[in-house]
């Protein structure tokens, strides 16, 4: 792995354990991640491969068995402890919105939990999150219950911005949205990364927002991070886990994709049994 200058996130030969059933289970083993400042990262690996257990340790809401995890120049456990939502903003796979809350309400939350700030200062930051995710101030008194999907997933994103932290970690944004929901979420996250130079972190199974948004992909296989890169790096290397996923039955798409956005690919490694179909003109 080459160094990254200037990295938000720099993780060490980080060791993830939990007990369970009297028995250590090792999540990660000796995993090393580089994130740099202004990149759009997407974390891709099977499901139970511990994505989700990254994120959770960059955080700080997990807790090593080994290794270092510095985040914005910091261990990740002392930010959890310092008010983390002014550094990194999260939006949680299964995190939903309160429901008794109206949409403003969940949004003014980390906010007001500081009491730093007076009710009309809150509100109004609550208003300028809402809008700057699409939203408008007529669905600021709409409560969770009211939402589509994609509206609710904007709220939590309004949400984890409140404090403008400069790195956003998204586990599974897309999941369970429809198509063109989807779409539009990805186009408002690549407008944020760009307008707000936002460092994004974003585990997702969804080829196409990977292979549109990333300046760096990196694959969980193997307990480590086996690759981590420019997509047309890994896209060209040798391993099951990025044969099966991006060469598998969806290749053909992520293929037509890369070269709509110019990117020249590397050949894929022989051992990719679809690969001379894959790279042939059409
Ligand atoms: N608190 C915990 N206690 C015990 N085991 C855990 C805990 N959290 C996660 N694990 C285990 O760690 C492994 C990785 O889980 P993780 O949620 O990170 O997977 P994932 O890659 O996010 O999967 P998915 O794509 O399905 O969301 C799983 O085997 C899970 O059971
Ligand atoms: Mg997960």
């Amino acid at each position: 792995m080459s160094p990254v200058i200037d990295p938000v996130v720099q993780i060490r030969g980080l060791w993830s354990v939990f007990h369970a059933g009297g028995e250590d289970v090792v999540v990660h083993r000796d995993l090393d991640l580089d994130i740099a400042r202004g990149s759009l990262v997407s974390i891709v690996g099977g499901s139970g491969s511990g994505k989700t257990v990254l994120l959770r340790q960059i955080l700080g809401l997990a807790t090593p068995a080994r290794g270092t995890v510095t985040v914005l120049g910091e261990p990740a456990s002392r930010l959890a402890r310092a008010g983390a939502a002014t550094r990194v903003g999260m939006l949680f796979q299964h995190g939903a919105l309160f429901s008794a809350f109206s949409v403003l309400d969940n949004i003014a939350l980390p906010l007001r939990e500081l009491r730093a700030f007076p009710e009309t200062l809150v509100r109004e930051a609550a208003l300028v999150k809402l809008c700057m995710v699409g939203l408008s101030e007529r669905d600021a008194h709409k409560m969770p219950a009211e939402l589509s999907g994609g509206m609710i997933k904007r709220v939590a994103l309004a949400r984890a911005l409140i404090m403008d932290p400069p790195l956003l970690l998204l586990d599974e944004p897309t999941a369970g949205l429809d198509p063109g929901s989807s779409d539009a979420f990805c186009g408002l996250l690549a407008s944020l990364h760009r307008e707000l130079g936002l460092t994004v972190v974003m585990v997702t199974h969804d080829l196409d927002t990977i292979l549109e948004l990333s300046t760096q992909i990196a694959v969980v296989a193997d307990k480590r991070i086996v690759v981590s890169g420019p997509p047309q790096e890994v896209l060209a290397f040798d391993h099951p886990f990025v044969h099966d996923f991006f060469f598998g039955g969806r290749g053909r798409r992520a293929m037509t994709l890369l070269r709509e956005r110019g990117l020249s690919v590397a050949a894929p490694p022989a051992t990719a049994a679809s690969a001379p179909d894959l790279l042939a003109p059409r």
